[in-house]
């Protein structure tokens, strides 16, 4: 295989040179971190299942008519993605009460919200990804108000799709990460979705058991971590159904 430059290495994911300008290489490692890296372990095979996810709902979301940075898997582990200039901020979509959200406001985990909420948080670990407003994000040049209601109009399209995606599966999106990258055509600018879509990034239910999908699970010790990330790429019909040793028939969508 071609030696590549390594560009960046962070908790999750390496990115690498692309072979052409204005590409990189994403490449899914198995390593799972929480609460800021304070939680860490190596969890066998999930960067296979997240590459396969991302892959999954990027195309998806591009049949949609939604612009992302993705262009082709290469490999088990590799994507081939379009270099973009990421916004620094985690933008966040809620369907339902959970995590910080529930515990800033005192909601129960689960509780439905009257509709879905967006929210912004800074990316920089250093400070723990804090929550920022509209006024912080455009006070302080992160982006300016034209691209934060592009980003709120991108995130709830993205909401929406993967709502009805994982609906179909018996899956509840409760809610999910994304990352909104820039991508420059001479002097025009375009927001485009980046980084990745996967049970990394999303909090997944299952519909009539309320069994937690997602990273959760590492974040809790609920249970195997690759075991709920198979179960939903099996839903999913991302992976062939002999890739599992379970064997109760489930919904292919
Ligand atoms: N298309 C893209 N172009 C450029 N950078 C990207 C693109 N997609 C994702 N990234 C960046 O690549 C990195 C992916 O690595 P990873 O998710 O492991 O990082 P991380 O440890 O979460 O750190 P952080 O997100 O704080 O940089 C992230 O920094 C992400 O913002
Ligand atoms: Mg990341």
């Amino acid at each position: 295989m071609a030696r590549r430059k390594k560009v960046y290495e962070g908790k999750a994911k390496i990115l690498y040179e692309g072979p052409e300008p204005g590409t990189l290489v994403q490449y899914f490692k198995d390593d799972a971190t929480a609460f800021n890296a304070e939680k860490k372990d190596v969890i066998e095979g999930k960067g296979v299942l997240n590459n396969r996810l991302s892959e999954f709902f990027m195309d998806g979301l591009a049949s949609a008519g939604v612009p992302t940075h993705f262009i082709k898997r290469i490999n088990m582990r590799e994507q081939l993605i379009r270099a973009v200039e990421i916004v620094p901020l985690e933008v966040i979509v809620r369907n339902r009460a959970a995590g910080s959200l529930s515990k800033r406001l005192g909601i129960e985990e689960g509780t439905p919200l009257p509709r879905p909420i967006v929210e912004f948080c800074y990316k920089d670990d250093k400070l723990g990804d804090p929550l920022v407003t509209e006024e912080h994000i455009i006070a302080f040049g992160w982006a300016s108000q034209q691209d934060l209601d592009d980003m709120v109009a991108l995130a709830l399209r993205v909401n929406d799709f993967l709502t009805g995606v994982f609906h179909a599966v018996g899956i509840r999106l409760i809610d999910f990460k994304i990352e909104i990258g820039r991508i420059y055509d001479g002097d025009f600018q375009r927001l485009i979705i980046a980084d990745e879509i996967s049970p990394d990034s999303c909090r997944l239910w299952d519909v009539k058991t309320n069994q937690k999908l997602d990273k959760d699970v590492f974040r809790h010790d609920l249970g195997n971590l690759a075991d709920a990330y198979t179960e939903v790429a099996r839903r999913l019909g991302v992976l062939p159904r002999n890739a599992t040793q379970m064997t109760k028939p489930t919904l292919i969508n």
